[in-house]
């Protein structure tokens, strides 16, 4: 399906499958409908996700990144909202490029702080200090399947009449105190990329519970047309003929639908997400026994329920011993990857996020940059196997650290 990195097939690979004949059989399925671009199964699948999360609304994209786009870009054109050009929102220094791009195409200023060094999230105790005249909400990013601090970011959003938004693209089935990641904002985006907890190739998922904002989510998903809406509420299709109201433009639209194969994909995954994630979880407890208790390097800590995207680990050591750990990974197969982009404000692209500030001094992100390694969970049960190749490879590092 993807163009997989085989030199890992005997470790830990960063990514598994997590189809069976059911998601190939379900292409082939669809194919011989005919049916095949967006109908009856995005919109199934949009109801189970729906419920998967207790939300009112939900919307199938071809990504993630669109799932952000449409939620950033619905904001603006929301009748009560009330956000305008240059209006800033708070966001952590550890995300991914499309948590953020969709604000500055929306003419946006973003303010980057700083992350938990343990739990790799928006350490809440700076936002406070961070918000100006100008800030109108916060962008939660739950990373590799770890809730933020919620119950924080809550507290701040409503003593700021700020809102809260969540990127929860690494993290479905994460759970705080006792709800769904994915719940806590005003919008949030999923996604079903390859390597995520569920795939359907490419796809991602937008959820609200604001009908104003799903109309529009939904009108810009496609064209910015009025078609397909439940509700004309928001849509004045008066003295319009039918024939016309089929090519009525109300938004500034893109075309960022999926189809029915990737959702029928979709659908048999998403019977067994319950099952993937409890998977992660039981993985998780496994790793969790031999990267702990030690002052060299801790494993990512989880607040909530995880649903362990990845196992983030930070090194306590320096550079020439960090890239030596990187080959005793590499040498006993276990493939590893920077934590998501790294610190984002390191990153070439900032340049058009400066707005007028000169530098970003992220003491945690830059030490998450540095030292911070992801090696590969997946809905595979570890096998003895990569457990004890997960010991040994600790105890070479011990030995080196
Ligand atoms: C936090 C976060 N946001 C957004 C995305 C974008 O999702 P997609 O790859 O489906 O566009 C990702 C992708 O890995 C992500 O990790």
């Amino acid at each position: 399906m993807i163009k997989k990195n085989t030199n890992f097939n005997n470790g830990i690979p960063l990514t598994n499958d997590t189809w069976d004949k059911k998601e190939i059989n379900s292409i082939f399925k669809t194919l011989k409908s005919g049916n095949l671009t967006q109908g009856e199964k995005v919109e199934l699948l949009e109801k189970n996700v729906s419920k998967f999360h207790k939300r009112k609304h939900c919307l199938m994209l071809n990504s993630g990144s669109s799932a952000n786009l449409v939620g950033v870009s619905s904001m603006k054109l929301h009748s009560k909202l009330n956000l305008k050009n240059n209006d800033e929102f708070i966001v952590p220094g550890i995300g991914w490029s499309t948590s953020y791009s969709p604000f500055i195409q929306n003419n946006y200023k973003l303010n980057f702080i700083d992350v938990d060094k343990e739990t790799f999230n928006i350490d809440t105790s700076l936002i406070e200090k961070n918000i100006t005249i100008k800030t109108k909400g916060i962008l939660a990013i739950n990373i590799l399947g770890n809730p933020c601090d919620f119950k924080n970011l809550k507290k701040i959003a409503k003593k700021y009449n700020l809102i809260l938004i969540e990127d929860n693209c690494e993290s479905l089935g994460a759970i705080y105190q006792n709800k769904k990641t994915g719940t806590f904002g005003l919008w949030s985006s999923l996604s079903s990329y390859y390597s995520h907890h569920i795939s359907t190739i490419e796809g991602g998922f937008f959820l609200t519970d604001d009908d104003e904002l799903y109309s529009i989510a939904k009108s810009i998903r496609s064209h910015g047309w009025s078609r397909d809406q439940e509700s004309k509420k928001y849509f004045n299709t008066k003295n319009i003929s039918l024939e016309k109201q089929k090519f009525l433009f109300y938004y500034p639209g893109y075309n960022i639908r999926s189809t029915e194969i990737n959702a029928a994909i979709g659908i048999q995954q998403f019977k067994k997400v319950n099952k993937f994630v409890k998977n992660r979880i039981k993985n998780y407890k496994k790793v969790k026994k031999i990267i702990s208790n030690n002052r060299n390097y801790y494993l990512q800590k989880e607040n909530g329920l995880s649903s362990w995207f990845g196992f983030g680990v930070i090194f306590n050591t320096d550079q020439k011993k960090f890239r030596k750990i990187l080959d005793i990974f590499k040498k006993n197969l276990i493939e590893t990857r920077p934590i998501v982009t790294g610190n984002f404000t390191k990153q070439p692209v900032m340049k058009y996020y400066m707005n007028n500030k000169k530098s970003y001094k992220l003491k945690n992100c830059e030490l998450i940059d540095k030292y911070g390694i992801m090696f590969g969970n997946s809905q595979k049960l570890l096998s003895l196997k990569q457990i004890k190749l997960i010991i040994l490879v600790f105890n070479k590092i011990n030995k080196i650290i």
